[in-house]
């Protein structure tokens, strides 16, 4: 049987974040109510104390939404975790997200503390927020730069406190794949409590060096068990894993055997959602999301798409939502393509003389205009037509 992996979507909190990315509460439950549809197992609602706001869309969402668990952040306050406690009461299934950072860096500069404090606050919050919830997931932040070894120390003592799921999240972006999926590898076989499964480890992967996703499949290929993503993969500076590559990557290659509960046709009107309430264009060459994900548009690539989809496409567009490739009609584009998109527009062109002199004309247009539209093919053949 295939193992299954917990999506954690972070959208409306690490998301949520990034300046100018503001959502309203309604907005909100929008984007909720849609995550729900996608299939997430986990939503990241918000960080209740930062701010009223936060505090009542996390109680919407709650209201909102069924299915999925709903979690809010802390701190290791103990008065981030009453409130965050207060925002989660009409959740059906909730989860309180508390932790403290642990590399050198975070001890000495922010907390101006030392190994052994930071392990005992830690142990701490979690008990704290246990008295509230069953389900209480604890971050180590920049366990990305942590030392692996306090860092098993600091995990096997918050699964004992009773944390549910350890949160190892390379915060910065710093990690290289081998080393991130190195460190996830060593927590398994040093904490006895993961052995045993009682707690399971969480990725949260940032983007700083583009290596988020290959992070995230790193963390996975070695052990962990819940992922944490956003849409479109936004998120404080260069951004989080993106949903849509994890999910897409485990659906291509099935031989990875492991499981999510996404449902993948809902991905690109989910991107498309995100995009515009957060007023965030996608790049158009992301991965999975972007304009140009499955735009063939040189000619050789589009004649062999059209001969059979195998031969540049690795992913159905179906599969994610969207209706078909899309063939963008470039200078670069042969006589094939031309010739399919005017029957797709009704226009049956029948002798290769007819083909040859509207792509002559079409080539003229191309060079002028970066991208030929569809009005445009029309007018060439309308006019090939009156002149013929
Ligand atoms: O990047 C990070 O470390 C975080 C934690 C607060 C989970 O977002
Ligand atoms: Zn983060």
């Amino acid at each position: 049987m295939s193992d299954r992996l917990f999506i954690f979507d972070t959208t409306l909190r690490d998301g949520e974040q990034v300046p100018g990315c503001q959502l309203n509460t309604v907005e909100k439950i929008q984007v909720a109510k849609q995550l729900e549809q996608l299939g997430v197992d986990v939503i990241e609602a918000g960080f209740p104390i930062s701010s009223p706001g936060d505090f009542n869309s996390v109680i919407a969402i709650s209201k909102a939404v069924t299915w999925p668990t709903i979690c809010a952040l802390t701190r290791a306050v103990e008065k981030d975790i009453d409130v965050a406690a207060e925002s989660l009461r009409y959740a059906k299934h909730k989860r309180i997200h508390t932790g403290i950072g642990t590399s050198d860096p975070h001890i000495r500069y922010k907390f101006n503390s030392n190994r052994e404090e930071i392990i005992e606050r830690a142990v701490a919050a979690v008990k704290y927020a246990r008295r509230y919830v069953e389900d209480v997931e604890f971050y180590a932040e920049d366990a990305g730069r942590t030392d692996n070894e306090y860092l098993a120390r600091v995990v096997e003592a918050v699964v004992k406190a009773g944390a549910t799921v350890v949160n190892i999240p390379d915060t910065t972006g710093y990690c290289l794949p081998s080393e991130y999926g190195g460190k996830i590898k060593y927590l398994m076989e040093r904490v006895d409590g993961l052995s045993a499964g009682r707690a399971i480890l969480s990725t949260h992967c940032h983007n700083d060096l583009g290596m988020a996703t290959a992070n995230t499949l790193s963390g996975v290929l070695n052990g962990a068990r819940q992922v944490e993503v956003t849409i479109n993969g936004i998120g404080e500076r260069a951004g989080n894993t993106s949903l849509e590559e994890v999910a897409m990557i485990l659906k291509c290659h099935r031989h990875i055997d492991i499981e999510t509960n996404i449902n993948t046709t809902k991905i690109y009107p989910t991107s498309r959602m995100v995009s515009s309430l957060m007023n965030m264009p996608v790049q158009p060459n992301k991965a999975v999301v972007g304009r140009n994900a499955f735009a063939h548009s040189s000619g050789i690539h589009q004649d062999g798409v059209l001969k059979n989809v195998e031969t540049y496409e690795i992913m159905n567009p179906k599969d994610v939502g969207l209706d078909d490739n899309s063939i963008v009609l470039t200078a670069r584009s042969g006589r094939a393509a031309l010739k399919y998109r005017l029957g797709v527009l009704g226009v049956n062109v029948d002798s290769d003389e007819r083909v040859d002199a509207l792509y002559q004309q079409f080539l003229k247009l191309a060079d002028r205009k970066k991208e030929v539209n569809d009005d445009d093919i029309l007018m060439l053949a309308g006019a090939d037509a009156a002149a013929s």
